[in-house]
This record gives structure tokens, C-alpha cells and sequence, in this order.
């Protein structure tokens, strides 16, 4: 490769062109962004796709259009807007974030280390939001910047042990001016053409400073030993209707879907909890959904009370609101929802 600081000047000249349009992104140029949009969108991005993330970007702001204001919301709108995103822990943390700051004064710390200090902002997020909203010279190294780098520098060794060398190649690229353009372009870079499987090399800034290409074994990077298969988990799931009402309780705040709205479960790991009332159950079908850690086949009941709940709370189907489901628990719903086939 040529020397590393003829890259960052490329790559530049490529994201003002071709910058993708984002609803928490000032375009190459425009100034920097409101901090407050930038820490809910990186929030928002965590394990998350750009495609997924857009439209709750869009509600949440238009609901809370500052921190004060997110901070002022209750526990359970925001719980039920953030539904569907998963990794629900982001959410609980999302407003304890937004209280810290708002009670401080609404100002975003403009460090890295500040930023850290705060719920639910790590290395990786205390990083981008710094060098997006402050400019300040942060290496920002998500998994799209890990292949761009992997692939730039032609690094063989295998994931998750090339972190620490990438990360330390990534530094060497971070320029003195714009440090937020350079850490969004590589982002885009990778999002759009130094892709996973097919990278678009024809039309790549760098291409003539890619050691992987030159190699002929782009796609090839970053090389991954090989996955150990998720381990399997099994429960239960109880749908209790009683006239037009439904049983549902809100999960505990620690653990798996926390604070979430949910049908009654027994536990997902063999820890059986008793059917949360007495109905004549039958079983309409079975969900299975991939967490980070495992699969989870819950079998899913179905019936119509015959006494009052011992957990959870009837819910009158007119005010149930299926959307603040979770991703799990929606499909639990579409299964044993009235009238449902089965
Ligand atoms: N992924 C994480 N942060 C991002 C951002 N600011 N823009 C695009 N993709 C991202």
C-alpha cells in the first residue's frame, strides 16, 4: 500500500459524492450534527441494521425531539416504540442516558471518555458518537470497518483474533481533519461496496491501495474460524383469552426481554413456571427465534379462562396493542391471536 495518509484524503473525496442520505446524518460538509440524534441513532445501531433502524429513527425523534423530552417520556411509551428493535437492555439504558444528560443540563459530554460514562455507551459507541458530533480524532471500528481494513492491509488472521490488529491498522488511517466524515465514509465504504461476499472493486476509491485485491482474495477477508452452532432452548408460552380480553404481563426488567410486554411463559431453559390461570389449553403450534446466545422454541397454548389469572393482567383486545410486542412474542401473537388459522 501506498502511505497510509494518502488514504484518508481519497476516501473523503469519495464520501462527498457519494455520502448515503440518513435521517440522523448532516450531509459531507453540512457542519456537524445534533448530539442528541447522533447518540440515539448509534443506540439505535447497535447489532442493527441501517434498514431496520430508519423508521423508529424517524418516530422516536418526531416523539421526542430532544433529550429533555425523551427523558421526560414514560418507561413504557418508550419500551413499546423501541418494540420490534430487539436487544431491549439498549432501550432501558436508552432512557436512563437521556435522564443523565437531561438532569446535567441536556449538553452531550464531547469526549469519548465522557461519553463512556453514561448507560449503554461502550468503547465502540463513546467513540462514533464522539467523532461524529464533535469531530474528535476517534477510531470508529464496527464490523463493516474490520472487513475494509482487513482487506486494505491484506490481514490472514482469522476472526476474532484480528480484532486487536485491525483496530490498530484502523488508527493508523484516522486523519487530523474531519475524523467524523472519515469515520462515516468508512462505514459507507463498507455498507455499499467493500461488502461481505461480492465487493463492487470496480468502483472502489481505494482500490489501488487494496492489498487483498492486488492478492485476488478480496472476498476471502476477514477470515472467520469457523462458528460453533447455537445451543437449543425450549419453553412454553401461554395465550389466555377470556371474552375479548388477553392475558399479558410485562417480563421482569433483568434478563431476556426485559421490561418488555409479554404473553406468560414458563422460563427458556427448562425452569418451569405453572400456566399463569386455569383454561382448557391446546396447543396451536410452535415459534422458534434466534437470541445472540441460542435458539428458542417456545410451544404456544391456547385458551379461554376459566377463573381469574395468577399472573399477568387481562387486557381488553380494543386496548391490546400488538406492535408494542416484541419480535418473539408478535409471532406468538399472529399464531394464537383469535381467529388465527390453527
Ligand atoms: N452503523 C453504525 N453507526 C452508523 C452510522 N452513523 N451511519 C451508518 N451506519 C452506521
Amino acid at each position: 500500500m501506498r502511505d497510509a495518509g494518502v488514504i484518508a484524503p481519497e476516501l473523503l473525496a469519495w464520501y462527498d459524492r457519494h455520502a448515503r442520505v440518513l435521517p440522523w446524518r448532516v450531509p459531507p460538509g453540512g457542519g456537524l450534527a445534533d448530539p442528541y440524534r447522533v447518540w440515539l441513532s448509534e443506540v439505535m445501531l447497535q447489532q442493527t441494521t441501517v434498514a431496520a433502524v430508519r423508521d423508529y429513527f424517524r418516530r422516536f425523534t418526531a416523539l421526542w425531539p430532544t433529550v429533555h423530552d425523551l427523558a421526560a417520556a414514560d418507561d413504557a411509551a418508550v419500551m413499546a416504540e423501541w418494540a420490534g428493535l430487539g436487544y431491549y437492555a439498549r432501550a432501558r439504558n436508552l432512557i436512563a442516558c437521556a435522564r443523565a444528560v437531561s438532569a446535567a443540563g441536556g449538553r452531550f459530554p464531547d469526549t469519548a471518555e465522557g461519553l463512556r460514562a453514561l448507560p449503554g455507551i461502550g468503547p465502540y459507541t463513546g467513540a462514533a458518537i464522539a467523532a461524529i458530533a464533535f469531530d474528535a480524532p476517534e477510531t470508529v471500528v464496527d464490523g463493516n470497518v474490520e472487513r475494509v481494513v482487513a482487506r486494505l492491509f491484506g490481514v490472514e488472521t482469522p476472526m476474532p483474533a484480528a480484532k486487536p490488529e485491525l483496530r490498530r491498522l484502523a488508527a493508523t488511517l484516522t486523519p487530523a481533519q474531519r475524523p467524523g466524515d472519515f469515520a462515516q465514509a468508512m462505514m459507507d465504504l463498507g455498507a455499499t461496496i467493500c461488502t461481505p461476499r461480492t465487493p463492487a472493486c470496480g468502483i472502489c476509491p481505494l482500490i489501488a491501495d487494496c492489498a487483498a485485491r492486488a492478492a485476488g482474495i478480496a472476498a476471502d477477508l476477514p477470515r472467520r474460524a469457523p462458528k460453533p452452532a447455537k445451543p437449543q432452548r425450549t419453553g412454553t408460552v401461554w395465550v389466555g383469552l377470556s371474552r375479548d380480553a388477553v392475558l399479558v404481563e410485562t417480563r421482569p426488567e433483568r434478563g431476556l426481554l426485559g421490561g418488555m410486554l409479554a404473553f406468560p411463559s414458563t422460563g427458556w431453559d427448562g425452569a418451569d413456571l405453572p400456566p399463569p390461570a386455569v383454561a382448557g389449553w391446546c396447543t396451536v403450534g410452535e415459534v422458534r427465534h434466534v437470541f445472540t446466545h441460542f435458539t428458542l422454541t417456545l410451544t404456544v397454548l391456547r385458551g379461554t379462562l376459566t377463573g381469574p389469572p395468577e399472573r399477568g393482567a387481562l387486557t381488553p383486545l380494543r386496548d391490546f396493542d400488538a406492535t408494542a410486542l416484541p419480535g418473539l412474542m408478535r409471532k406468538v401473537w399472529a399464531l394464537a391471536r383469535p381467529g388465527a388459522a390453527g
